[in-house]
């Protein structure tokens, strides 16, 4: 029997238990985990900002050791190595055959649902069944994917840094690389330096961009993004953030400005700091109520200003896991320098509880 992180409602400390895992059914692989991080959208379901069904195991950040196929798998076999996509992706409908495999019908669906392609989960409790997180359900030491929603990598690659790239890199490093058009020679602004926001620096920086404005409230943070290749820091505690880029970028503001938070407030800032003709890049999750008001002539017509929403990083997981994997083979990648912190699943509460500090990039806990 598997233990887990249980969410059992909006509010409680996640629960550690036994949990029941049936087995694969066809299309669907187990994975005995090796690691996994812990991410702001884990907190964010436990305090109700991303809904997601409950009681739920938690988790979406993982990478494991494929233990058992389930029938017609025919992509992995028991032994591969693979890193969890927390949208597993089919190839086949309109959006994954229109190079938008983030949005994948069937993969979104069922990442919603709690359970895995036919909705249903395979987790339970004492016989009450518990929903996984996205498709996922990595603060499990054993879980049941969609074969579609595990990617096979290198068998030498260490599981802690692995487990990264299935939410932070996909997502932070896909929206420097796929979601905006960053040029060489570019200045880009990055509002929020957590795990996320570095892994926008770091793709930033290998899309060629020369200045890198990092901004955030946390000194921490902003020492840790200038080992990500930040060339600048802002302390958004000083001042008007808005102001200082505007300032760093001889008033004209950035060409692409990013927002890895989800807040309305900085949402505003980011879209203000972008330069006319420029872009804002969404990639932080707000709230579900939170709204925002542009002014349609002067932001949108008369600035030429672009907004692009960013869900999973625009990522091709199929495609994309592979290559951060080479990346951080050839060094060219840092994953080791964002696990500040190591635990065994029982930490995970202080891990969620711990995340605004400013020495924490990521906790990844580790199954032995
Ligand atoms: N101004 C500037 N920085 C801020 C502000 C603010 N008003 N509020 C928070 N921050 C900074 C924090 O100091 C922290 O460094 O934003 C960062 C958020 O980082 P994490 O908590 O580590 O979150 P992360 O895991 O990076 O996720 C960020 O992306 O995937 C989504 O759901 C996720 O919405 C979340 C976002
Ligand atoms: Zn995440
Ligand atoms: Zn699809």
């Amino acid at each position: 029997m598997p233990r887990a992180a249980v969410c059992r409602e909006i509010g409680s400390p996640l629960e550690i238990v036994d949990v029941d895992l049936q087995a694969p059914k066809a299309g669907e692989v187990r994975v005995r985990l090796g690691a996994s991080g812990v991410c702001h959208s884990d907190l964010s379901v436990t305090n109700g900002t991303l809904l997601s069904p409950l009681p739920s195991v938690l988790g979406h950040e993982g990478a494991g050791v494929v233990e058992e196929v389930g029938e017609g798998v025919t992509n992995l076999a028991p032994g591969d190595h693979v890193v969890i996509s927390w949208v597993p992706q089919c190839g086949e409908c309109y959006f994954c055959k229109h190079g938008q495999g983030e949005l994948c019908e069937p993969g979104s669906a069922a990442a919603m649902s709690g359970g895995l392609l036919d909705m249903t989960s395979r987790f339970s409790a004492g016989g009450q069944p518990l929903f996984q997180m996205a498709a996922s359900g990595t603060f499990s030491e054993e879980t049941v994917v969609p074969a579609i929603g595990a990617v096979k990598i290198p068998g030498d690659m260490p599981l802690a840094a692995a487990a990264l790239i299935g939410c932070g890199v996909l997502t932070g490093f896909g929206a420097a690389v796929n979601t905006a058009d960053i040029a060489k020679g570019d200045t880009v602004a990055v509002v929020g330096c957590g795990g996320v926001g570095l892994n926008v620096i770091q793709g930033a920086r290998h899309a060629g961009a020369e200045r890198i404005i990092a901004v955030d409230m946390n000194d921490g943070k902003l020492q840790t993004a200038q080992k990500f290749g930040a060339t600048d820091l802002v302390n958004a505690s000083d001042g008007d953030p808005v102001a200082t880029v505007m300032e760093l970028s001889g008033g004209r503001g950035a060409d692409v400005a990013f927002e890895v938070i989800g807040l309305a407030d900085t949402i505003d800032q980011t879209f203000n700091m972008a330069r006319r003709g420029g872009q804002a890049v969404l990639v932080g999750v707000p709230k579900m109520d939170v709204m925002t008001t542009i002014p349609a002539a002067l932001g949108f017509v008369i600035m030429e200003k672009q907004i692009r929403g960013c869900w999973y990083g625009s990522s091709n997981v199929h495609q994309d896991i592979p290559k951060y994997a080479r990346l951080y083979t050839e060094g060219k990648l840092m994953l080791d320098e964002l696990i500040s912190n190591e635990i065994t699943l029982g930490g995970v509460n202080d891990a969620l509880a711990n995340m605004g500090s400013g020495s924490i990039a990521r906790s990844v806990i580790k199954y032995s």
